[in-house]
């Protein structure tokens, strides 16, 4: 029996920036194992698990990638701190002040991000953001030799945020970071641990890639080598329940239900399929949400691009705080998420899928 809880939080533990999943990679192969007949993975490192279905049958694809947005290594000054390059897309407010893992061969280095102490800033100073180029990362290193050859630190070497998953105050809200996107593993595992038992008339994927937060790059890989029918990609949603953010700018909020994105800057959703999920979501009695984004990209894009191009559509979990270390889902919309996939899976056959094909 699956725990989707302890799931969760093994998942956002894990390190894995764009590039460097393996950690990641190790437990979905795991997590994968008893439900698929086959798994191998792509050139890039997208983690692709079969369950057959008959020969020539539909080729259903769901994805959610394994990276979270990281930093990696550029050089070490001669002083011993580190410099670094973003992997994926942060905003400088959010990296200063924090704990880091700097992955190196010889294991994990801790780090922070330090920032200037205001005792020494004018009014001013005090008022200003402060850029990217001027951040560092302090290992406690005596200088350049010690960080490079007590501690291992080489340039390329990557770095993930450091911050411990954990339900929040009793609540069904779960804490951590890099929901995004291992909030869409656990549903694509979730989802197959609901149809295993399943003899269905079509092959089923579940593709974990690698690199979506730096260009949906092995999602463009997956897809060419999985050839999918339809393509669902699992994704975390963008909440705009909380203060400063406005419901023009997202429409999602937290324990209500999976959402559909209606648009976003890297894809519109198959029409017949965004009806086809619609209906499921009312024939079951499942709250699903909408959101329509001016940003945000994310791995059905090349799903719907791959060959002469696959309906597709992307079902997210709704969650707040992206891309930073402290990130909010609720575990019962990740449940909902995973009734909704599981119930448009299971009414797939042949016949309905080349119905989502066709266009009139
Ligand atoms: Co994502």
């Amino acid at each position: 029996m699956l725990n989707l809880e302890t799931l969760l939080l093994e998942l956002s533990n894990a390190q894995g920036p764009s590039g460097f999943e393996s950690e990641v990679r190790q437990i979905v192969r795991k997590e994968l194992k008893p439900y698929v007949t086959s798994m191998e993975t792509d050139g890039v490192g997208s983690l692709i698990g079969l369950k057959t279905g008959p020969p020539n049958s539909p080729k259903i694809m769901l994805s959610a990638h394994m990276d979270e947005v990281g930093l990696l290594v550029r050089y070490v000054t001669p002083d011993g701190f580190i410099k670094f390059q973003t992997l994926g897309g942060w905003l400088d407010q959010a990296i200063i002040g924090q704990r880091w893992q700097i992955m190196t061969s010889k294991g994990g280095v801790l780090g922070i991000t330090g920032i200037k102490t205001p005792h020494v800033m004018s009014a001013d100073e005090r008022g200003k953001i402060f850029k990217g180029e001027g951040l560092f990362i302090d290992v406690g290193a005596k200088d350049k030799s010690d960080a490079e050859d007590r501690l291992g630190i080489k340039p390329g070497d990557p770095i993930a945020p450091c911050a411990k998953a954990e339900k929040l105050n009793g609540s069904d809200f779960i804490l951590g970071k890099a929901w995004d996107d291992r909030a869409g593993l656990a549903v694509m595992i979730g989802v197959m641990d609901s149809i295993k038992d399943k003899d269905l008339p079509f092959s089923v994927y579940a593709v974990a890639t690698v690199q979506e937060e730096i260009g949906l790059r092995g999602a463009h890989t997956s897809s060419y080598a999985v050839h999918p029918d339809i393509g669902l990609n699992l994704e975390s949603g963008v909440a705009g329940d909380y203060p400063s953010i406005s419901q023009y700018e997202a429409q999602e909020k937290l324990g209500a239900g999976p959402a559909i994105f209606l648009h976003d800057s890297s894809m519109l959703p198959n029409l017949n399929l965004r009806d086809f999920v619609i209906e499921t979501a009312k024939e079951i009695d499942l709250p699903l949400q909408f959101n329509v984004l001016s940003g945000y990209g994310q791995d059905g894009a090349e799903m719907q691009k791959a060959f002469e191009g696959t309906p597709a559509i992307n079902i997210t979990v709704p969650t707040r705080y992206l891309h930073s270390h402290n990130s909010l889902i609720n575990l019962k919309d990740v449940e909902s998420a995973i009734k909704l996939v599981e119930t448009c899976i299971l009414k797939l056959d042949p016949a309905v899928v080349e119905g989502l094909k066709n266009f009139d």
